[in-house]
């Protein structure tokens, strides 16, 4: 293996006005470079940009500007080749990148930070490191729309019941269902993205709180890190952590749907349900009982949804309290947001692999719309089409329902005779009327289950990944 190059001296940036050194615990307790050194090429990418900048200005030369550019982006290759490992006695990913720069290029790496402050240097590498994780994990939730999608195309014929209050309610169909779930999981897309426009917004040029002397252009720079626009104020760009909560917030939202979904898994992969098989690759086994077949990963998916409701919370207790401006609290803020983004993208990608993997027990689906009287509701509605009014014709289904309860038998299994005894309207055709496939391709209503309708569902939510 190639040897690893060391990073530069990290005496602490602000040793300066010290004449001792902070005690080896108080460094170990506040250090934030075990977290934020994930940022490491989103804080290149800020102090290229900052260079750069810099040098346009004429506050330093064209020459130092080049050499911190290329003295960033040879850090850059290093660190992705593995030759250069990162130095954890810094105290942040910041310091650690200017201690390198510096100790690469010497004299004009002391420059890099001129009209800059870490507080908002650390507003603009989140800014930048959510803009990027952001557009993976839309990817991934795009990818497990369309495997939604996928398997709800091969299923819009198959029924199967659709509850409400866990009860049999009225038939659907498989395809309709998975629908179901996949347009939820197209409002968190929305959310995200809508989130990202209130995200790349550059704070960069705020300072510590209070703007610059130096003749920085704001814009130039945020345009050069492909931000539209410049936060508007200097002491709200090092306050704010919005951002973050906004994140952790559509994170426990998506969360919770990933959770429901599974919950949904757990119940149809029991013996009772039998609805679903997952595969053996997405299931375990248990140590005493040889039987077993466990469908662990959608129970751990619903386990660590509290895991990302626990960041959201504590982010938005942790900003409380907080006085403008820039508070030291605020660099817990990381490791909340991190761990909710890599626990979300983690389920995500985990539920597309279980749910691609699974079969569906069609029979057991179609079977399981006989009991419990789905079609009840369309017994009334057929009244309903001969000019009953709904209120009569929901108490003649009740009697017919009441019926077939005394009589142990489905409606459909009533004679012509019994069903003329609650209602003269009845006719033979009310056999074919109740018919579970015939009640589901009669609810044509727009987002409806019926085959048509689900079919056009499916076109949408293909244009929407497709977008
Ligand atoms: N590591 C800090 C954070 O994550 C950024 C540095 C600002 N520190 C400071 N002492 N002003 O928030």
């Amino acid at each position: 293996m190639a040897d690893t190059i060391k990073g530069g001296n990290h005496a602490a940036l602000w040793s300066g006005r010290f004449k001792e050194g902070p005690d080896a615990q108080a460094v170990e307790f506040e250090t934030s470079i075990y977290i934020d050194e994930r940022m490491a090429f989103d804080d290149i990418k800020g102090s290229i940009a900052h260079a750069k900048m810099l040098g346009k200005q004429g506050i330093i030369s064209d020459d130092e500007a080049k050499q911190i550019v290329s003295g960033l982006e040879s850090i850059e290759k290093d660190l992705t080749s593995g030759q250069l490992q990162i130095d954890y006695s810094a105290e942040d990913i910041h310091s650690f990148i200017e201690a390198t720069l510096t100790d690469r290029i010497g004299e004009a790496g002391k420059k890099v930070h001129t009209g800059r402050s870490r507080n908002d240097q650390i507003a603009l590498d989140e800014r930048l490191y959510l803009r990027r994780a952001t557009m993976d994990l839309i990817a991934s939730l795009k990818k497990l729309i369309s495997v939604l999608t996928k398997i709800a195309e091969q299923h819009t014929d198959h029924i199967m019941p659709g509850f409400t209050h866990m009860q049999h309610a009225q038939p659907v169909t498989l395809a309709h269902h998975l629908c179901a779930w996949a347009w939820s999981l197209t409002r968190d897309v929305e959310r995200l993205q809508d989130a990202l426009k209130r995200t790349c917004i550059s704070p960069i040029g705020s300072g510590a709180l209070a703007g610059s002397g130096l003749p920085l252009d704001r814009e130039y720079e945020a345009k050069l890190l492909g931000f539209d626009s410049i936060t508007k104020n200097s002491l709200d760009s090092v306050s704010d952590r919005d951002y973050c909560i906004e994140f952790a917030s559509i994170f426990s939202i998506l969360q919770m749907h990933l959770s429901r979904f599974c919950e949904e898994v757990v119940l149809w992969s029991t013996s009772e349900f039998n609805f679903i098989n997952l595969s053996e690759k997405w299931s375990t086994g248990s140590s005493i009982m040889p039987q077993k077949k466990n469908p662990d990963f959608a129970e751990l998916i619903r386990g660590r949804t509290g895991k990302v409701y626990g960041d959201l919370i504590s982010l938005l207790t942790m900003m409380k309290g907080l006085p403008l401006s820039y508070d030291r609290d605020m660099q817990e803020d990381k490791a909340s947001l991190f761990e909710a983004y890599d626990t979300v993208s983690s389920c995500v990608q985990i539920f597309t692999y279980m749910i691609e993997s699974a079969q569906w027990n069609l029979d057991v689906m179609e079977n399981a719309c006989k009991e419990g009287f789905l079609n009840a509701t369309d017994v009334a509605d057929y009244l309903v089409c001969k000019g009953m009014p709904f209120r009569t014709a929901h108490g003649v289904s009740a009697s017919c329902v009441r019926l077939a309860i005394e009589k142990k038998c489905h409606l459909e299994d009533l004679t012509l005779d019994e069903f003329k005894q609650m209602s003269e309207l009845f006719e033979e055709d009310i056999f074919a009327t109740i018919e579970p496939k015939k009640c589901v391709n009669a609810r044509k209503t727009s987002g409806g289950p019926a085959e048509e309708k689900v079919l056009e569902q499916i076109k949408a939510l293909k244009e929407f990944c497709a977008k």
